[in-house]
């Protein structure tokens, strides 16, 4: 395919919206991606990323795509997320049109060396990376928010001598949605000030139980790829109990049912971010 996701994320720097990267789990989480990029008019990353790849491994999870996609009208990429090395090698082995290498648990220094490896090795094969700085924490770590949070000056730095075409930054986000915890407000401010610091587009992950107002207040601010995953599994689960409640249902029923919610949950973040109707014909 001739296209170049990157392309969109710079597009949606100069639009002022943010592309989003969604996760994939199954066929009928990926046809839901997938159908809703193309109800909507926006293009999307489709991540294969941490829940899946344990489950199917990186070569299965990406023909799954390959395969749900083969008759799609959406503008998508097949992205990599959160991946190690060995990951990234599999990745460009199998032609993914976008990598994240994140050894964000590293110290510095060895995070700017394994990932200024990984921009050499993607970016032979003509292939974007986006790697992470500053940590986001998991749900169930102790979470002292502050601690968390990309520092400026090494963002420059890290960007500067690792040639990463987009950063992932911490600014208050968490993986997944904490039951009872209020959210963080994000910080709006650091996002602004690493996004005049560093040249490259900045990424947000863990957008899930982020509310809509703050997920356009961190576009404002120059955020312009977003990661969301649970709260569209959880749509997804929500259809497919419901249909099994209310009644002797086929799990294809469910299925459906689940894809159906997922649909509409993935078009509400879409038009949250703006990427709604950017990528029309
Ligand atoms: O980014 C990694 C995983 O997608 C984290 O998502 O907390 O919803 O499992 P999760
Ligand atoms: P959420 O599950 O919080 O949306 O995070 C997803 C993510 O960042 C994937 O990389
Ligand atoms: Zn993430
Ligand atoms: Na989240």
């Amino acid at each position: 395919r001739d296209f170049d996701p990157l392309r969109w994320v710079h597009d949606a720097r100069a639009g002022g919206y943010a592309v989003a990267g969604f996760n994939m789990h199954n066929d009928e989480t990926t046809q839901a991606l997938l159908q809703a990029a193309e109800q909507a008019e926006a293009p999307v990353f489709l991540q294969v990323g941490r829940a899946v790849i344990p489950h199917m491994g990186v070569r299965r999870a990406y023909e799954m795509t390959v395969r749900n996609a083969a008759d799609s009208g959406a503008r998508y990429a097949i992205h990599l997320d959160h991946g190690s090395w060995e990951e990234v090698l599999e990745a460009v082995r199998l032609g993914f049109d976008s990598i994240m290498f994140d050894a964000a648990h590293l110290p510095l220094a060895e995070n700017i060396a394994a990932t200024r490896r990984a921009v050499e090795l993607c970016h032979h094969y003509g292939i974007p990376v986006e790697a992470e700085l500053g940590k986001i924490p998991d749900v169930g770590a102790p979470v002292e928010w502050a601690s968390y949070y990309t520092d400026v000056h090494e963002a420059e730095r890290f960007v500067a001598e690792t040639g990463v075409d987009l950063l992932a930054i911490s600014a208050g986000v968490v993986h997944g949605v904490i039951p009872g915890l209020e959210q963080e407000p994000l910080a709006v401010n650091l996002i602004a000030r690493i996004a005049e610091t560093v040249p490259v587009p900045l990424v947000l992950h863990g957008i899930s139980g982020v509310p809509d107002n703050e997920i356009k207040d961190a576009v404002a601010h120059g955020v312009h790829k977003m990661n969301g995953d649970t709260d569209l599994r959880h749509a997804f689960r929500s259809g497919v109990l419901q249909a099994w409640e209310s009644g002797d249902r086929q799990l294809e029923e469910a299925l459906d049912a689940g894809r159906l919610k997922m649909i509409d949950a993935a078009v509400a973040k879409f038009h949250a971010m703006g990427s709604a109707g950017t990528a029309g014909a």
